[in-house]
């Protein structure tokens, strides 16, 4: 009898505690619930966006796309004034070494990169070096002009903490804030990403042959050897690789593009650029898309349109030397085939317009 008394107790025992480690698994499995839709970025809470690419990619045009919304913040390249800073010592070290040494792999610029990205997209200028509130390209563009003009107006460091104080309440009535950058690697925008839960990466590439034509054409000493393409491709790979990655730990929050699908189809790729950001697409928008997209005096319709784009985007073919574009097909096979850019071999080739260069890129957006 005492026994089956013990028994019962015993079993109430095992029992409550049970529950209790029941329960308890419970509150806890909440709380890490409650911890991971903090991680989540707040509904009104302000959006972070860096639209990164490289030179001669379409990337101010993207830019402009997005920054015609009202709701948009944007900064225009940054980081010009600090990357410039750093050139010397660039330049040192390949006069030594008689290598490259890029941007992206000093750890100092890194640093202070990331501070001027931290602040300028958190609207957070209370130490905002004059670096970035004196750089020329603010000076080019209403949303940050009267920041340079008020700074380099300014006489004595109370006038220019005035200015930043001005400045900070411009950015923070906007909610999606903007940059655009050449100058950082897509590793570097992923700590933002990483530390930020409503920051927005959109990578936007272009076929590199037609930037590389593009820069050949507008500087004179432009490097186009063929260890400064396999350099540039190792770079693509890299970032592309980077931004694929970082795509499969935030879907919603990584955009790979193409500039190409841009030009050919403005209107539906800002709107899905839009979609991403979660910016409405307003009928003001894309007007202002078609306009920038269709030459003037072109009033014979979408389909003409279409293939004056189609033309512009490819000038480069009747220029670029074949030995370039081999260098490419060597070089940049990875990320090409990555992203539906098709080698070519031959001259006729390459000049033939009708030989597409362009199909599905399996990694796209
Ligand atoms: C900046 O200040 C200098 C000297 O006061 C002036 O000459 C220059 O025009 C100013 N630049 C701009 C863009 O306002």
């Amino acid at each position: 009898m005492g026994c089956r008394v013990n028994t019962g107790i015993g079993f109430v025992f095992v029992l409550t505690t049970f529950l209790l480690l029941w329960k308890w698994e419970q509150l806890s499995f909440n709380a890490a619930l409650r911890y991971i839709s903090q991680e989540k970025c707040a509904p009104g809470a302000s959006q972070y966006v860096i639209l990164l690419s490289y030179a001669r990619s379409g990337s101010s045009l993207t830019n402009e796309i997005i920054a015609e919304h009202p709701d948009v913040f944007m900064y225009f390249e940054p980081l010009h004034n600090l990357a410039k800073m750093f050139g010397l010592q660039q330049a040192e070290y390949e006069a030594m070494t008689n290598r490259h040494l890029s941007l992206t792999r000093m750890a100092d610029y890194d640093l202070l990169a990331n501070r001027v990205i931290e602040r300028l997209l958190t609207c957070d200028y209370s130490k905002l070096s004059r670096l970035v509130s004196l750089n020329h390209h603010a000076y080019e563009f209403t949303l940050t002009e009267q920041l340079y003009k008020c700074v380099n107006r300014s006489k004595t460091p109370e006038e220019e903490t005035e200015c930043l104080r001005l400045g900070q309440e411009r950015c923070r009535q906007k909610p999606v804030r903007l940059i655009k950058t050449l100058r950082l690697s897509v590793d570097q925008a992923g700590n933002f990403i990483n530390s930020h839960s409503c920051a927005k990466l959109i990578f936007l590439i272009k076929d590199p042959r037609g930037s590389h034509q593009s820069k050949a054409k507008l500087f004179e000493h432009y490097r186009q050897s063929a260890a400064d393409i396999q350099r540039f491709c190792w770079r693509l790979d890299k970032d592309l690789s980077a931004a694929i990655k970082l795509r499969e730990q935030y879907p919603d929050r990584v955009y790979i593009t193409r500039f190409e699908d841009l030009a050919m189809k403005p209107l539906l790729a800002s709107k899905r650029i839009y979609d991403f950001i979660g910016l409405a697409f307003t009928e003001k928008v894309s007007k202002f898309v078609y306009d920038k997209t269709h030459a003037k005096k072109d009033t014979s319709g979408y389909f003409n349109s279409r293939v004056d784009a189609y033309q512009a985007c490819y000038r480069w073919r009747k220029s670029i030397p074949l030995k370039v574009v081999r260098a490419y097909n060597d070089f940049c096979q990875q990320p090409f085939s990555k992203l539906g850019y098709l080698p070519i071999h031959l001259t006729r080739q390459l000049r033939n317009f009708k030989v597409p260069l362009l199909t599905d890129g399996a990694v796209l957006s």
